[in-house]
């Protein structure tokens, strides 16, 4: 058997009679590595860049809202009603509802539950719960998308700590995240930091390029090493969004109504997400 000379898609192109500039030269060398690299449409204009920002403040003000209503013995279904309020009387909508049928305007998963909880009226929230509220918040086009924990009450030490350190994987992710770096080295900081810890790492849903659309490329995963995955360049508009597990990273969709993403041993996950831009001196939070 011989080798087939697959030749990689060559994704950036120095158009015609065009000087190439300094990010077109980085781009070119590690395209020539045969690294993964990003395409022109990935790359926001300053412009559109100034849209997804906009649509941050609103999310952020959804998120700020929740934060200071939650409690103890709401539906979780009364969440996403302060999530519609906001959203629809500040001109926005919602990029959940009615995206491949899912039916409320938020997430919201509680304890076991990974993401992509269903808002229920049955579903009440109780003290000592950990609970993940994501909102993707569509603006004159425009998407962000963040998530956030909350602690309702007072909880156990262990579920303080496994929200704590879900928060600092993200952190991390930010720290690795440098204007020409692989999405390799921010799944490789949060996967460390997750196992230094004695948690693991969701590999079945990762982060995603966001802004013009609700989930395109890069494939941002927690995990892996250093180098891999797409080169991130300045321009590029993407989410982190580290699920952290404090029992096994393995995870299954609740049969019941197609969306629940639950971990296999119904051990505790916890996540936290925002949207940035990369800069010539690391990421920008949009959702701020
Ligand atoms: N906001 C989620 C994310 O971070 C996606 C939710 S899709 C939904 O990518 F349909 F469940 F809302
Ligand atoms: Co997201
Ligand atoms: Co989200």
């Amino acid at each position: 058997m011989g080798f087939f000379n697959k030749k990689k898609k060559k994704t950036w192109v120095v158009p015609q009679g065009q000087e190439p500039t300094e990010m077109d030269k980085k781009i070119l060398y590690w395209q020539s590595k045969g690294r993964e690299v990003p395409r022109r449409g990935l790359i926001l204009t300053p412009g559109q860049i100034d849209g997804v920002r906009k649509s941050g403040v609103i999310n952020t003000g959804i998120l700020d809202t929740v934060a200071k209503e939650i409690k103890a013995g709401m539906s979780t279904n009364d969440i996403d009603k302060i999530v519609a309020d906001y959203t629809l009387s500040h001109g926005a909508k919602s990029a959940c509802l009615g995206y491949n049928g899912f039916p409320k305007y938020s997430c919201v998963s509680i304890n076991e539950e990974v993401c992509h909880g269903i808002p229920d009226d049955d579903i009440i929230l109780e003290e000592g719960d950990i609970v993940n509220v994501d909102v993707t918040t569509i603006y004159n086009g425009f998407f962000a998308d963040a998530s956030r924990m909350f602690i309702i009450g007072k909880t156990t030490p262990e579920r303080e700590k496994l929200v704590r350190v879900a928060k600092e994987c993200l952190e991390v992710g930010i720290q690795a995240a440098q204007p020409y770096c692989f999405v390799g080295d921010i799944g490789n900081a949060i996967q460390e930091h997750a196992h230094k810890n004695g948690y693991s790492v969701v590999r079945d849903l990762c982060g995603h390029g966001v802004g013009l659309k609700f989930h395109e490329d890069p494939e941002v995963t927690h995990y892996g090493r250093k180098g891999t995955g797409m080169l991130l360049v300045p321009g590029m508009v993407f989410t982190i969004e580290p699920m952290i597990n404090e029992g096994t990273y393995k995870v299954f969709i609740d049969e019941d109504n197609g969306w629940t993403v639950v971990t296999e041993d119904e051990k505790d996950s916890a996540q936290w997400e925002h949207t940035f831009v990369m800069t010539e001196n690391g990421v920008e939070i949009l959702t701020y």
